[in-house]
């Protein structure tokens, strides 16, 4: 079996620790050719410690330097590279197979991009990456034939469950939600919610911007994004069901009645070894569901009306590419703020809804076109966020 030479973009996080531990319950099928964070020396030295990586790239220069001191000091071959642009070349190199996109946030669309353009097999955590660039990258992997495998753990139960060809007799897709930490919180309480209360996920260990998105319902209406992008399905047939369990990763209801599930314990290393493995199954180190523990399913309609970034995703799908990159724009910037406590948790669908609507109409032509939406959406939304305290 010839071994398959993994980038990790984002390996400092919590999909990168988890692919990492994944990786290693295979080390003849597997080797780390690099490893990249932004700044977070400390877990990418135990990493190029463990693991031996040819390269590391951190994008923070001041912590490139650090961390190639460390190594240097402890006899390692690891090479350190600093900068954005180590990404994209680490993520297209020759010597790399799969690509790991675990970078938080749109940082994370340029080295993703360059993974599907130099065909690689792009195993997409990443899903703003997707909801701001769409059809190119979806272009991207078909012409470079590259891979494209959903981590997200409701795509990939999606994509476990749907026929070969992808298309044969699917009605539509149920992307199951958690709800998250407020799901049966009354409206008039959601105002005072802190960062601490909303990274506080009931079922997922996830990082603090996912899990500010999953309080926002944000997160689920990314992935109605995501998931048409993936797919090939209008929004219509990507429905959200409201799970609080998280036992179902999502299901694909089919024309002759049938819905088919994918059920697991709520771990991210069962998306991540099925990506690594495909077509075959690899071990997780997740253990296996007990349904007697489980015991029982629940679902409910998502409430729109206390959550409206859901909504709002649905609503910047039918609009186009502009208002997709205008929300996710908003959305990052917005969630920064609320972690900083410069916003309440109410006011980052209202920052959202404002910056989407002067997103210019239509979609996108190219990559430029994609990067200017973005930059303007942010500083919108920076503007916002200023004249909100003014006010
Ligand atoms: N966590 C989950 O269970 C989960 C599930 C499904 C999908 N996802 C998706 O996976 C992605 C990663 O999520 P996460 O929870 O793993 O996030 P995380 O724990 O916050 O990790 C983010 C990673 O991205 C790096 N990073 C941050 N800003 C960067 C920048 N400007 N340039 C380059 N690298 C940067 C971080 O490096 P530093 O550590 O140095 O800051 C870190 O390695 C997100 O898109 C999320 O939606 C996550």
């Amino acid at each position: 079996m010839v071994s398959k030479g993994i980038t990790i973009l984002g390996a400092s996080g919590s999909i990168g620790v988890s692919t990492l531990d994944v990786l290693a319950r295979h080390p003849e099928r597997f080797h780390v050719y690099a490893l990249t964070a932004h700044s977070n020396v400390e877990k990418l030295f135990e990493q190029c410690q463990q693991f031996q990586p040819r390269y590391a790239v951190m994008v923070d220069p001041v912590a490139a330097a650090v961390l190639e001191k460390r190594l240097q000091a402890a006899d390692s071959d690891v090479v350190v590279l600093a900068g954005a642009e180590a990404l994209d070349a680490v993520a297209s190199s020759p010597d790399t197979d799969y690509v790991m996109a675990a970078i938080v946030g749109a940082a994370g669309l340029l080295p993703a991009l360059a993974a599907a353009r130099a065909g690689k097999r792009v195993m997409l955590a990443n899903k703003e990456a997707l909801v701001m660039s769409g059809q190119l990258f979806i272009d991207a992997v078909r012409e470079h034939g590259a891979e494209l495998l959903p981590i997200d753990s409701e795509h990939n139960a999606v994509f476990q469950c749907l026929p070969s060809d992808g298309k044969n007799g699917v009605e539509k897709i149920l992307l199951t939600a958690s709800g998250g930490p407020f799901r049966t919180w009354a409206a008039s309480d959601l105002h005072d919610i802190t960062p601490e209360q909303a990274v506080a996920h009931p079922n997922w260990s996830m990082g603090q911007k996912i899990s500010v998105d999953s309080a926002t319902l944000m997160n689920k209406g990314l992935e109605v994004i995501e998931a048409c992008w993936l797919f090939n399905l209008p929004a219509e047939r990507v429905e959200v069901v409201v799970h609080p369990q998280s036992t179902i990763h999502s299901m694909v209801s089919y024309n002759d009645g049938s819905v088919l599930a994918q059920l697991g314990n709520p771990d991210m290393r069962t998306p991540i070894a099925y990506a690594l493995g495909w077509p075959e199954r690899l071990a997780s180190g997740v253990a296996p569901l007990d349904l007697f523990t489980t015991a029982r399913l629940d679902f409910e309609r998502p409430d729109m009306a206390r959550f409206p970034c859901l909504q709002l995703a649905y609503d910047a799908h039918t609009r186009g590419g502009y208002a997709t990159i205008a929300l996710n724009a908003a959305n990052e910037v917005a969630v920064k703020a609320f972690l900083g406590r410069e916003i309440g948790f109410t006011d980052i669908p209202l920052l959202v809804k404002d910056v989407m609507q002067q997103a210019s109409a239509g979609t996108p032509m190219n990559l430029d076109d994609i990067l200017i939406q973005d930059e303007e959406s942010r500083a919108r939304s920076v503007s916002w966020i200023k004249n909100k305290k003014i006010h």
